[in-house]
């Protein structure tokens, strides 16, 4: 499906000081073809008046269940069938609470209920609250039942707080949705990707392993499943959930991870190396454990096989998805990199002034042979959307 225009987009306003951008995001909704339903609850119509909206959508706004008069216009079960997708912007803890507890005790949360389209929320809220880990309970419930997340972003906050919890902009969140309704935008390609680090052996306590947290690796298993792929999640030790709906081989060493890989490759249509996989690993790992009998050691190391090197070079192999940390002359390094390794597309980041490994947020230039596209610094999530945006618009030209 192509955007969001021509959709019945039921937006759910909730009590947050963010819901002022949603009158934005209306707007920028409906001036994208979407035909645009309010409903607010009561905590919201503090924040901003349901005049507003109406004024904005051309439509009532619906505020309660027991509204007679709306009820005979367009009664709540209707509404819920008129919905392509719900959107929750903002989604306040006390909403998202509710809605993980599957309660109906105000109009909003009843219609989540009632309707079977998809739902995305925007959730908005002090950085303390987001991190709260009854918040992040909820959050892990609703994304379990498919509902999409769309943000947070961190920075500065209404309360003067800084961190996680702001509500995307409403451009990004129509970007977001743009992509959402590409649902199956993978439905029926198997993806295979490698992520996290990899621990290669010294002795049975030691070994040399570095800084990959994993955390876009399994952004894009999240975005690629929810694109309707069936996703295999190769990945080194990290300390992350498995996605919803991903399947995970968990592995330790870069020569487990290539077997893994080689194991599942060739029913493979797209495979991505996000894994920060050790160039080298101890020639000799030690049986037992090192005594500190003398002043100094070395440790002889032999190179480990480039998993997606190899892969690229496979004789009708699927198509590759690389990633490349540089910390000098990102575009140059990159572009020779593309080459080197013959791989489709290279995703590159720079990873000279703490972005990347272990953050939350990243910035990506992506490069293939015709050209590239800088996708701007976000939250690692939606940077794995956006990065599925492009990947998908030239896949499709390749295939
Ligand atoms: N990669 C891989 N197997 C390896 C090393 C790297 O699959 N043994 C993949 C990574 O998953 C990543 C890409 O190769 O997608 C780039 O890795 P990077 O470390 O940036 O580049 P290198 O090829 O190792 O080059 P250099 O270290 O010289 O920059």
């Amino acid at each position: 499906m192509a955007g969001v225009a021509n959709q019945n987009i039921l937006l759910g306003v909730t009590g947050g000081i963010a819901a002022y951008k949603s009158v934005e995001l209306a707007r920028l909704l409906l001036k994208a073809g979407a035909r645009v339903r309010v409903v607010m609850t009561e905590a919201a119509t503090r924040f901003v008046s349901p005049l507003t909206f109406q004024a904005v959508t051309g439509s009532p706004v619906r505020c309660s269940l027991f509204d007679e008069e709306h009820e005979a216009a367009m009664g709540h079960i209707e509404l819920a069938r008129w919905a392509d997708q719900m959107v929750i912007a903002p989604a306040s803890a006390d909403f998202m609470a509710r809605m993980a507890l599957g309660l109906a005790n105000d109009l909003l949360t009843t219609l989540c209920l009632a309707s079977a389209s998809s739902i995305a929320i925007a959730p908005a809220m002090n950085q303390r609250m987001w991190q709260h880990p009854a918040v992040q309970h909820n959050l892990s419930l609703l994304e379990e039942r498919g509902v999409r997340v769309l943000g947070p972003e961190s920075g500065e906050q209404a309360c003067g707080d800084t961190g996680p919890g702001r509500m995307l902009e409403p451009a990004d969140m129509l970007a977001a949705l743009d992509s959402a309704s590409g649902a199956g935008l993978f439905a029926g390609k198997k993806v295979l990707i490698t992520a996290g680090p990899t621990h290669e052996a010294i002795d049975p306590v030691r070994f040399i392993g570095n800084r990959s947290s994993g955390k876009m690796g399994y952004a894009l298993a999240r975005a690629f499943r929810r694109g309707g792929a069936d996703v295999l999640l190769v990945s080194g030790p990290v300390s992350l959930p498995a996605p919803p709906g991903v399947n995970r081989v968990n592995v330790q060493t870069a020569l487990q991870m290539h077997k893994a890989v080689f194991e599942n490759i060739h029913s493979v249509d797209i495979f991505v190396g996000c894994a920060a996989v050790a160039d080298y690993r101890p020639e000799n790992p030690q049986q037992q454990k090192i005594k500190k009998l003398s002043d100094r050691m070395d440790i002889s190391l032999v190179r480990n096989p480039d998993i997606l090197a190899e892969v690229a070079t496979l004789e009708e192999g699927p198509y590759t998805l690389g990633f490349a940390a540089e910390t000098q002359n990102l575009v140059e390094n990159a572009r020779a990199k593309l080459l080197a390794k013959q791989v489709d597309m290279l995703a590159a980041n720079s990873v000279a002034d703490g972005m990347g490994f272990e953050s939350d947020e990243n910035t990506l230039l992506v490069i293939w042979p015709e050209g590239e596209k800088h996708l701007p610094v976000q939250d690692k999530q939606q940077l794995a959307e956006s990065l599925l945006g492009v990947l998908a618009d030239q896949y499709r030209r390749d295939e």
